[in-house]
């Protein structure tokens, strides 16, 4: 990894995100929502809702539908312009099809799938190099190669969830917008989905912690924004984060594992502490 890429400043800054780790919190959510729009409690918001990806976040820049830039977060301010690295992703289109906006900037996660990642690590041991601890770990180290070569032979890919500067709007909601990239070749989540209220918000919330495990990559949560852009503008934000959109948190992933042995443990008044030995399981 490298720490010779030119700082390049966020036309737009890339923000972070507000968290709700319970249903009370996500009540709290809409009830602000709400009460800053002016809005009677019995009106439903529309939200869109798509998993968190615990990935590294990217900003692609185009211009006359070309790549023309691809910035890292860094501090949300400056980033650094991985151009070239970014270029060797499949699911980032290098032209994108006539008649797109002069000036379109995509922002998305880079993350590595499981099955990638274990092949990866395979690779890396049997040629005696390090393993990557997680797969954010091995997304972040093979964004960060100086040599793009390896950045290139690294399985890497690219979900597009939100924009920074764009010279005309080609949708009123965050779902037009989301349609948009995927019709010019951007991979948009296929969970991504448009929620009448929190309830509905709640059961995609659980529909996905249940297959959480099979979705092939990792997640930490949901991220729900408002649906109408002209309400997105009016909320704002509040310090770093937008007050129209929020992470909702996962409970601390679960694995199973396998009992290996049970350790007794003598204290010094004689009384015995069984410690269960447990087959390495990473969560
Ligand atoms: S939206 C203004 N959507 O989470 C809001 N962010 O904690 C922009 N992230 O820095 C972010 N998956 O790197 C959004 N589906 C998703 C996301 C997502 C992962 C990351 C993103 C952001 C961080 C905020």
């Amino acid at each position: 990894p490298s720490k010779n890429f030119k700082k390049v400043k966020h036309k737009t800054a890339m923000l972070s995100l507000g968290n709700a780790f319970s249903e009370e919190d996500l009540i709290n959510f809409e009830k602000k929502i709400l009460n800053f729009l002016n809005i009677k409690s019995e009106y439903n918001i529309e939200f869109s809702a798509e998993p968190k990806i615990d990935g590294i976040s990217a900003s692609l820049f185009y211009k006359d539908g070309k790549f023309v830039q691809g910035l890292s977060r860094g501090d949300g301010q400056v980033g650094e312009d991985i151009t070239e690295n970014l270029k060797t992703l499949r699911d980032v289109p290098i032209t994108l099809p006539k008649g797109v906006p002069d000036i379109v900037e995509i922002r998305g996660e880079v993350y590595m799938a499981h099955d990638d990642f274990e092949t990866l690590n395979r690779q890396q041991s049997d040629k005696g190099r390090k393993t990557f601890a997680n797969p954010r770990n091995a997304a972040a180290g093979s964004l960060r190669q100086l040599d793009t070569k390896i950045t290139a032979s690294r399985p890497l890919k690219f979900f597009a969830y939100t924009w920074g500067e764009m010279s005309e709007m080609p949708g009123d909601t965050q779902s037009e917008m989301m349609a948009c990239f995927d019709a010019w070749g951007f991979t948009v989540n296929p969970d991504f989905k448009v929620c009448e209220n929190v309830d509905a918000l709640n059961k995609h919330w659980q529909d996905i912690e249940e297959r959480r495990s099979m979705l092939g990559y990792d997640i930490d949560g949901m991220v729900y924004k408002i649906d109408r852009l002209d309400w997105q503008s009016r909320l704002g934000f509040v310090s770093r984060a937008p007050r129209w959109a929020i992470a909702h948190k996962f409970p601390a992933e679960k694995a199973i594992t396998k009992l290996l042995d049970i350790d007794i443990q003598v204290g010094r008044t004689g009384a015995l502490t069984p410690v269960a030995k447990l087959k390495k399981v990473t969560v």
